[in-house]
């Protein structure tokens, strides 16, 4: 997957508008809570600063619905930019119309520029073509850096990219060429480490890595659709509904293509509003536990298959993780991962956070900048990001 790189564009003195994903989470107070995101587009920043290029950031923060919300204003990203790059970068209103138009005008070779949340416009997600022309008439090129983002069919993704001049920043070339190892030829024995809730978006997932991973070891309220469709019981567990179809031929063609499907053989859980943690077996649970963290016994089963795998890919907790007394499932099979050989893969900046704040980051060689996007790519899904940019 060559695509023409950054590195080839002629740069000095055009406007170049780059697509970053600088959706990144906040603190209570607003200010930027985890600046990797920014960290990794700094390269092509700079790059693009040294080459006299006139840089327009164009980004989205979280979901404000096609509105203009201060909730969701880039500002505190402008102000944690300018202090990386040790510059004040200015932050235009917006990011179409009069006033993106005049503070674009009055960039200068090497300048650097942010536009306002480009989601606080319904056009963006809906790649809509008349917002798409007000965004191309800023720039003269376009650079993909928003790794997080590729897998969005939207206005800055795949609008600009098909109007315009484009190259691939080089956070993406990083991506890709880190993430197709798993994509492309992983080492095997191949393993999925994965957890975390919204089961009903990693289906599709988990169905592209049957027949690529040689097993998938599920966690967290991932496992409960699969479990129930053994009949095992999952207490007063809320699960999503409407999967049962998809999940039985998930597991039949896992069975056909030979991938092991890996569930929880027990579980640490709650009673609500009580304090005490109840450890039960998968076959035996009460019917007024809430299950929050996989059990020793899963932990052992899954760090035995870990053992001996020569690439691990890991997206989301095996339990509640933001709950004390839920992360041990995750903290120790991420930290016997921690000492294991082989190529071991960290996607989203959740599952990052996650590993950092429990101690275990040591368990990755390499950490993705990309959520779903990561997990997109690493099933084998096309990402309507990257198909947009012209080939090398
Ligand atoms: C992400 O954080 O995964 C990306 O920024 C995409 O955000 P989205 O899921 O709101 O499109």
């Amino acid at each position: 997957m060559e695509k023409k790189s950054v590195r080839q564009a002629t740069a000095r003195g055009r406007r170049a508008l780059v697509r970053v994903d600088f959706n990144v989470p906040l603190t209570d107070s607003g200010e930027v809570a985890d600046d990797r995101r920014i960290v990794e587009a700094l390269p092509t920043i700079h790059h693009l600063q040294t080459a006299g290029a006139r840089t327009i950031l164009l980004s989205h923060l979280g979901r404000p619905g096609g509105r203009r919300d201060p909730r969701y204003s880039l500002r505190p990203v402008a102000r944690k930019l300018s202090a990386l790059l040790g510059q004040p970068v200015p932050l235009a209103e917006d990011c179409v119309g009069m006033n993106a138009l005049q503070a674009t005008a009055r960039l200068q070779n090497g300048g650097i520029l942010m536009l306002e949340n480009l989601r606080f416009h319904a056009g963006e997600e809906g790649n809509d073509p008349a917002f798409v022309q007000e965004l191309a008439q800023l720039g003269e090129l376009f650079v993909e850096e928003a790794f997080g983002a590729v897998h969005r069919a939207h206005a800055s993704t795949v609008g600009l990219p098909q109007r315009m001049p484009s190259f691939c920043g080089l956070l993406v070339e990083k991506e890709v060429r880190e993430l197709s190892h798993l994509r492309e030829e992983p080492e095997h024995p191949y393993v999925a480490l994965l957890g975390g809730a919204k089961v009903a978006d990693k289906l599709p997932i988990l169905n592209g890595l049957v027949g690529r991973a040689d097993a998938l070891l599920l966690g967290g309220a991932l496992a409960f659709p699969f479990l129930a469709a053994q009949g095992k019981p999952l207490g007063a567990s809320p699960t999503e509904s409407g999967l049962e179809s998809e999940v039985q031929a998930l597991m039949a063609r896992a069975g056909q293509n030979g991938t092991v499907l890996e569930l929880p053989v027990d579980w640490l859980g709650e009673r609500p509003g009580q304090k005490e943690v109840v450890a039960c077996s998968a076959d035996d649970v009460p019917s007024d536990v809430l299950l929050r963290d996989i059990g020793p016994r899963t932990r052992d089963r899954f760090y035995a298959r870990l053992d001996g795998s020569a690439s691990v890919f890991f997206n989301g907790p095996m339990g509640k993780a933001e709950d004390f007394r839920f992360t041990p499932g995750t903290r120790e099979v991420l930290a016997g991962l921690a000492t294991l050989a082989g190529y071991h893969v960290c996607a989203g900046g959740d599952s990052a956070r996650i590993a950092r704040d429990l101690g275990v980051e040591a368990a990755f060689q390499y950490v993705s900048t990309g959520g779903g996007a990561a997990l997109e790519f690493v099933a084998g899904l096309d990402l309507p990001g990257l198909e947009a940019l012209p080939d090398a």
